[in-house]
């Protein structure tokens, strides 16, 4: 029987937002929440990021940089914007692709580098319950 990975600590949670000013603004005027530093440009996933702390976890503003980018089809949809992904690390991204594809859920893509700088991979919803679940691996591998 494979190992199954341990669900981590829930890093983020993604919002697509069709402006991360129009949200930060939001969220400050709303919650007294505040950026953590500048909005950055992530050009290999098409998207630029701009995280929102909360005391247990931080919340993953996500703008698309262009028209090709999976949020602006997510957008298309979802114009206000919303609740995109959720993000737990994991100590050990290859064990949980192994045991997550030897139970059958589907791997979107390969690892790639994420917001945080290390690598990341995507899940894919169907195979959630509807949840585009996004694995990291934690920035110290979890201890
Ligand atoms: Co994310």
């Amino acid at each position: 029987m494979t190992r199954l990975p341990t669900l981590g600590r829930l890093n983020h949670a993604g919002v697509a937002t069709p402006s991360i000013a129009r949200s930060l603004e939001t969220y400050a005027r709303l919650f007294g929440a505040k950026a953590c530093g500048e909005p950055f440009d992530l050009p290999a996933q098409g998207v630029k990021v701009c995280f929102v702390d909360a005391p247990n976890t931080q919340i993953e503003l996500i703008e698309p940089l262009d028209g090709t980018s999976p949020i602006a089809a997510f957008l298309a949809r979802n114009p206000a914007g919303g609740q995109h992904h959720l993000c737990f690390e994991v100590e050990d991204l290859e064990a949980a692709m192994g045991a997550l594809t030897a139970e059958g859920a589907r791997i979107l893509g390969s690892p790639r580098i994420g917001a945080h700088g290390t690598r990341i991979v995507f899940v894919h919803p169907k195979d959630t319950g509807g949840v585009l679940v996004e694995l990291m691996e934690a920035p110290d591998g979890g201890h």
